[in-house]
């Protein structure tokens, strides 16, 4: 297993020991009664092998972000356990990365798992030229030496299908589908094991947004990296995924095989959305 996530909650607010027991999808509530804290994610478990793709849906304030940042570390779980391959004590068993010091937490976020945010301005530096966004995450992956961080940044812009001459503009000289681009050729510049993608082409047009989906599945299919994509759009899922998870009010309603969701969904909630695609 590459991930696994074990019981992880996220709740904004003071909290009491009832939250997460009186909210959830059973209770058609993310807002607990007692206290009046938002149970943004709510006792979720889920877990990615390598080379796995899974997909995020669910309607908007669902939780979908809020997992997210939760594996990637940008913001502190309130409970629950996350493990990530590789990661272990001292007897070499499976350690919570919750538990481990800034600097472990650190390695995964700059090497082994990389987020593309919706804005880009969350996952870029518009201060950096293209090629120095790209550049700044493979040096925070460990390299130094210039010539190969050079070459590497070159390498991810030819990838990503963008002229090697654009390697000096900066992100505000491109297009919201060009910036997305550099996104990915950042993320992925320091060979992670996991890519978070949070709603990537949401804004985008729909013909650019199909030509990213494909850059993104074709990286996908040559690097072998495991993937992790929230989308609005079932369309998306069902042409990029393996597993698919969906979440109402912070909980998981369902989770299992893409294509037998899709085909034969369990949840009322799931059912609804199927349906409103077809
Ligand atoms: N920093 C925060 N402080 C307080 N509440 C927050 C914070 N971030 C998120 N929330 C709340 O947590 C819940 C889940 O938000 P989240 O952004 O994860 O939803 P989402 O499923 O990504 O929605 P969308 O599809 O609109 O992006 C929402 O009720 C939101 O208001
Ligand atoms: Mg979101
Ligand atoms: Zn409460």
């Amino acid at each position: 297993m590459l991930l696994d996530v074990r019981n992880v909650s996220k709740i904004y607010g003071t909290s009491c020991d009832q939250c997460l027991s009186l909210t959830g999808v059973e209770h058609d509530r993310a807002i607990c009664p007692e206290c009046g804290s938002v149970v943004a994610v709510n006792s979720i478990s889920l877990s990615a092998r390598k080379n796995e793709i899974l997909g995020i849906v669910g309607e908007s304030g669902s939780g979908k972000s809020t997992l997210l940042q939760l594996i990637y570390q940008d913001i502190r779980a309130s409970s629950g356990e996350i493990f990530f391959q590789g990661v272990t004590d001292k007897n070499g068993q499976p350690s919570n990365i919750l538990h481990e010091p800034p600097s472990a937490v650190s390695r995964l976020r700059s090497k082994e798992m990389s987020m593309i945010y919706q804005n880009p301005r969350l996952g870029l530096n518009f201060l950096f030229s293209a090629g120095g966004n790209i550049a700044e995450r493979i040096i925070g992956a460990g390299e130094r030496r210039y010539d190969e961080i050079r070459s590497n940044a070159l390498d991810y812009i030819r990838r990503i299908e963008m002229e090697t001459s654009r390697i000096d503009d900066y992100p505000e000289e491109f297009s919201g589908g060009q910036q997305q681009r550099i996104q990915i050729a950042k993320a992925l510049s320091s060979s992670p094991q996991l890519l978070l993608l949070d709603e990537p082409t949401t804004g985008l047009d729909v013909s650019v947004q199909a030509k990213i989906l494909d850059l993104i599945k074709e990286l996908q299919q040559d690097m072998g990296f495991s993937m992790i994509i929230v989308s609005h759009d079932l369309g998306v899922i069902n042409h990029l995924t393996d597993i698919t998870v969906v979440m109402k009010h912070g909980t998981l309603v369902e989770y299992g095989l893409t294509d037998q969701i899709l085909e034969d969904p369990q949840h009322p909630y799931t059912q609804l959305l199927v349906s409103s695609i077809l």
